[in-house]
């Protein structure tokens, strides 16, 4: 069959557009109503999505005034939404650096049970700083640490989800037998930072582990999901960036000993779309002048941990020189670079590189026809950028309605996308294995020193 694209929904605030709430096609609903979440979920498997992912911060963001984000804990709503959904996979995400391994392997094990094999954790260091003051409020850890510490983090997760066998759970009624404790293991971990003893408390979840998804796009970022991640989230402002990004991580990829192609590339896109390509940019013409940009200036700041851009004026040219290195920025690092990146090559006034960022927060951002989108995602597509896209609307519902009846029939008509689900769990949508265990490795040794004996 023709290798075929991978659409997530990335479902963010009443849309990706900084002002998407103020915008009067975007729902009534306020983000705390789970009906909203519900009724978006059901709308992409309609659309036969992939899958619909929900990010997360761990402290109240410094434009409460003007901004209001996804409010409620993703792992809760991914619950409510697979109560309410029956095919689509569901990505939330969680934070290694503020939480215990125990208690993630748990909930995503919960979510893995409650969805019939659909769940998937984004897996994050937390880049905002603020975060830690809500967390013992000792400092943020650095960026190399926060990696350091996910390494040992995943150590324990996936031996937690492997210490029950598939086969663990016999349930005899009649005998009395609710399962065979030799294939159920501690795991007993003793590292630097975490100390667990296991097995975990819940038998084996139906995709063996939730799928992982990772975002972290600089040296340590990229090396850490070719080790680990199934999908990778990246954000480029240009598809020469993206290219790089997708050569250079299967080629790490396959460095970890893994097929690169199970290792799948999406990058977003945050398209506007109308009948003409006109209409597309008057429309977002008519967002953008809703942005604030005090707004824009504060959400810099942040992308940079904090740095103080406030005496920049807006219309001047910008340079490197106005920005901190981003080396030495403990935050986002890669998203800083692809910032410095569109700096050094458009010389944009702050005004511009506000507006741009307003678009997706650094996510490839373009206005124009169903016919040019869907031409777009061909082209990154078939040339090396992507396995995919995060599809980021910058108005929440009206774009994701206008993506999903107008894009992707096109890529439908091209056998680029599927015309139905052909499986039930996100492994199948992704085309991803199921995960081995130690006792896949026991029953395989097992088989092997019979037949040696029979011999
Ligand atoms: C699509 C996408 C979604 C992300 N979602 C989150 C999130 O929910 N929470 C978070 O702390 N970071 C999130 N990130 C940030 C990344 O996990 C990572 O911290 C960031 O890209 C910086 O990577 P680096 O530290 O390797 O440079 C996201 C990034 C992307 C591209």
């Amino acid at each position: 069959m023709k290798r075929q694209l991978h659409l997530n929904l990335f479902l963010h605030s009443h849309g990706h557009h900084e002002a998407s709430w103020r915008h009067p096609t975007s729902s009534p609903l306020p983000l705390t109503d789970i009906r909203y979440y519900l009724d978006l979920a059901q709308r992409a498997e309609a659309a036969l999505f992939d899958s619909v992912f929900l990010a997360d911060q761990l402290a109240l963001g410094g434009d409460v005034a003007q901004a209001p984000r996804t409010w409620l804990e993703p792992i809760t709503v991914l619950a409510a939404v697979a109560m309410a959904t029956s095919r689509i996979g569901l990505i939330a995400t969680a934070s290694t650096t503020y939480t215990e391994p125990f208690n993630l392997a748990r909930q995503f094990a919960s979510i893995d049970h409650i969805s019939n094999g659909r769940a998937a954790w984004n897996i994050v260091t937390s880049w905002l700083a603020t975060a830690a003051e809500n967390y013992g409020g000792a400092g943020q850890i650095s960026h190399a640490d926060r990696y350091v510490r996910g390494e040992e983090f995943m150590e324990v997760v996936k031996a937690l989800w492997d210490s029950w066998a598939t086969d663990a759970v016999i349930d005899d009624r009649a005998i009395g037998l609710y399962a065979r404790r030799d294939r159920i293991r501690s795991i007993n971990h003793r590292g630097d930072y975490y100390t667990v003893a296991g097995p975990l408390n819940m038998p084996r979840c139906p995709q063996g582990r939730p799928v992982l998804v990772q975002a972290g796009s600089s040296d340590t970022g990229r090396r850490f999901a070719a080790q680990h991640a199934d999908a990778v989230f990246t954000a480029h402002m240009a598809k020469a960036t993206a290219r790089e990004f997708y050569a250079d991580l299967k080629r790490l990829a396959a460095s970890e000993g893994r097929l690169p192609e199970r290792v799948l590339i999406l990058p977003g896109l945050s398209p506007m779309i109308a009948g003409t390509e006109t209409d597309a940019q008057r429309l977002a013409r008519e967002v953008n002048d809703l942005t604030d940009s005090e707004v824009g200036r504060k959400r810099l700041s942040g992308r940079f941990g904090g740095h103080d851009f406030s005496h920049l004026p807006l219309d001047r040219p910008l340079s490197p020189v106005d920005f901190p290195d981003p080396a030495s920025v403990q935050a986002a690092r890669s998203r800083t670079e692809v910032i410095l990146h569109l700096v050094r090559r458009d010389r944009p006034t702050l005004r511009q590189l506000l507006g741009y960022l307003a678009g997706a927060r650094g996510h490839f951002v373009t206005a124009g026809t169903p016919e040019q989108i869907a031409e777009l995602i061909e082209d990154w597509f078939i040339d090396g950028a992507a396995d995919g896209f995060n599809i980021m609307p910058p108005l929440l519902p009206a774009q994701l309605d206008v993506f999903s009846a107008e894009v992707i029939p096109i890529l439908q008509r091209r056998e680029l996308f599927r015309t139905e689900y052909t499986g039930t769990m996100l492994r199948e949508h992704f085309g991803l294995p199921w995960p081995t265990s130690v006792f896949d490795d026991m029953a395989w040794k097992a088989e092997l020193q019979e037949a040696v004996a029979g011999v």
